[in-house]
């Protein structure tokens, strides 16, 4: 929840602030099929797949999956967080804003963020200093070995921290706070005092996507295993690594200039640089941390297309599989690099040149064309078992990743390898996996089954309920007990039903961090079929949902059974047991 203004408050500003008219000041919308339409804003387009339902509650982009209300809309056209965003509308709508705790907190994380994004820019023209005033500097020697030309030093704000003590000294006689300092990590604070956090290291600065500087890693210039190589700076109010990209504020002129269309991921923020360097310029990395939905969203938010290059170890590896599945989620285009002859990008451009490197990149490989070539390698194909294995797993890949055209395209590959009549494997992907499981599979401890069809039947409940479709809480107790999103949303839905408040799908961008394709998001653009159709699988659905809980509690009944040495006990759990085998057959008849 990221409440800071009463939800009355809001829901009044919302029905002030007509979203269709607050975003006709920033686009041309058009009227058509009961939806307005307009060029997104988010990401570059030639036709409009922006769009807002007549009712102007929230908009959607079917090209870049944005969606939100007319909050949100203000927060990211204006660039402003929530509370000024809120400020923006009110002021426009002739309202005044209720002072409250909450918002002087907010007020007092905005000022931490002002301070500390101030002290990130002066630290940065320190340690810049700092390399220029002492270019024999064991540090600057470091920079030269490297090969880091004076260009791209000053492109990249590279400095240098020369000991432990300046750093404060010189902060603290441009009148910072101690307490700052430390908040936006650049010191560090021990018995004797604070001290610079990345004292003796080669600095880069690590930028967001307006270029400011938020974060800096620092590499150690000692080769010595006790050494951290890279240091970087902890979570802050303005730096968090798995959201920023290094190299994205590059990436976002290219942008401008209408010069992107496609980014290539690799993993250091050195690979960055010295790609930047030989003068390719679409680069970006993840900050020393695996790639989250953020980070993919981030990318979509620029391009359709995206070029994995990770080091070629086995990390490396496994890195590649995982950022496929979190980058094509986010509905990106991706094709893979594997470097065999240098560890990583850096290295690779330094012994081939830039040339060779490009040529891998031209000669990159299709995801999922690359999954299939690279699992084969794990099986024997000559051993039925094994071959089994590997048409799953091809099979699961094909039908998670592509559209039926590329389907045929990619069975044909698998085909080639295994040998069997391509109409087999064809009927074999038409399997029924995206179907919703029958109670008998249920039974069966399919996990991925149970767990599939678990996310989808809250999803459908969710859904429901948001659209006044569904309110028989009493029926599912229990089923959407945890501490993920889907549960905070239905504790969010019951609680207001209960209350007899409005359901609204805008206040939901208010109380939620909705992502595109996120679970939440899932319940807000549910796809209904006709009503007649929806009232079936919904009856269906609560059905399996009671089922299933029944079967949880079975479970723990036979658990309990088997724990207990007392006779009795036993005795009344088999009781139990067997009352919750009848109610099951009752729900089944
Ligand atoms: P690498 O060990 O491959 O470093 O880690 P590198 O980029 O090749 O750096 P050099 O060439 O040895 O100087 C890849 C990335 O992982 C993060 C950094 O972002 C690095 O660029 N990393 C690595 C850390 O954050 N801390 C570490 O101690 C090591
Ligand atoms: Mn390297």
């Amino acid at each position: 929840m990221k409440f800071s203004v009463s939800s009355e408050f809001l829901e009044e500003l919302r029905a002030k602030s007509d979203l269709v008219s607050v975003a006709s000041k920033y686009l041309t919308l058009t009227h058509r099929g009961g939806n307005y339409w307009a060029r997104c804003p988010f990401h570059n387009e030639k036709t409009a797949s922006f769009s807002i339902k007549d009712d102007g509650q929230f908009y959607k982009c079917f090209g870049c999956g944005e969606s939100g209300n007319v909050i949100t809309f203000v927060q990211k056209m204006e660039n402003v967080d929530f509370l000024t965003a809120v400020e923006i509308l009110a002021k426009n709508a002739g309202m005044t804003l209720p002072t409250s705790e909450q918002n002087d907190e907010m007020r007092k994380q905005k000022r931490q963020r002002d301070a500390a994004l101030q002290i990130l820019k002066a630290t940065t023209e320190f340690y810049q200093q700092n390399l220029q005033s002492n270019p024999n500097s064991e540090q600057a020697k470091y920079l030269q070995s490297r090969g880091l030309t004076a260009d791209t030093i000053s492109k990249f704000k590279i400095g240098v921290s020369l000991n432990f003590d300046a750093l404060p000294k010189y902060l603290k006689k441009m009148n910072f706070k101690e307490e700052d300092m430390y908040m936006a990590g650049v010191v560090g604070k021990n018995e004797y005092g604070y001290y610079d956090f990345y004292g003796g290291r080669v600095i880069f600065p690590i930028f967001n996507g307006f270029g400011e500087v938020v974060a800096f890693s620092g590499r150690s210039i000692e080769a010595s295993p006790d050494h951290t190589k890279y240091k970087n700076t902890p979570q802050t109010p303005i730096f968090n690594k798995s959201e920023i990209l290094f190299g994205y504020n590059f990436a976002r002129d290219l942008k401008k200039q209408h010069m992107l269309d496609s980014l290539v991921l690799v993993e250091g923020h050195i690979d960055v640089i010295m790609c930047h360097q030989a003068g390719i310029t679409n680069v970006i990395g993840c900050m020393g941390t695996a790639l989250t939905n953020i980070h993919a969203k981030k990318i979509k938010q620029l391009v359709d297309n995206v070029i994995l290059c990770l080091d070629g170890d086995n990390a490396g590896a496994s890195a590649t599989y995982k950022a496929i599945d979190i980058l094509k989620a986010s509905g990106l285009n991706v094709r893979v690099v594997r470097l065999t002859l240098a560890k990583d990008p850096d290295e690779y451009i330094k012994k081939f040149g830039k040339d060779k490197f490009l040529e891998c990149l031209e000669n990159s490989v299709d995801c999922v064309d690359f999954i299939l070539q690279d699992s084969a390698k794990k099986y024997n194909l000559n051993n039925n078992a094994d071959k089994t294995r590997y048409i799953n797993e091809a099979l699961n890949y094909i039908s998670k990743f592509s559209t039926p055209a590329e389907q045929e395209v990619y069975l044909s590959a698998v085909q080639q390898k295994v040998k069997i009549p391509i109409d087999a494997l064809r009927q074999s992907l038409k399997q029924p996996v995206k179907q919703a499981p029958s109670t008998q599979i249920l039974e069966e401890s399919n996990d991925a089954y149970k767990d599939k069809f678990i996310y989808n039947a809250k999803i459908m409940v969710l859904a429901a309920i948001l659209h006044g479709k569904w309110q028989n809480f009493d029926e599912i107790s229990g089923f959407f007990d945890g501490d993920d999103e889907l549960s905070d949303l239905y504790a969010n839905l019951v609680e207001k039903v209960k209350a007899n408040k409005m359901l609204s799908i805008s206040a939901l961008f208010d109380e939620f961090d909705i992502a595109s394709n996120s679970p939440i998001d899932k319940v807000i653009n549910y796809n209904f079929p006709d009503d007649a159709v929806f009232a079936k699988m919904l009856a269906d659905t609560i059905k399996r949902i009671k089922i299933y809980i029944l079967q949880q509690e079975k479970d723990r009944l036979i658990k309990l059974t088997s724990a207990t040495f007392s006779e009795a006990e036993r005795y009344n759990y088999l009781l139990k047991i067997k009352e919750i085998d009848e109610k099951i057959r009752k729900e089944k008849a």
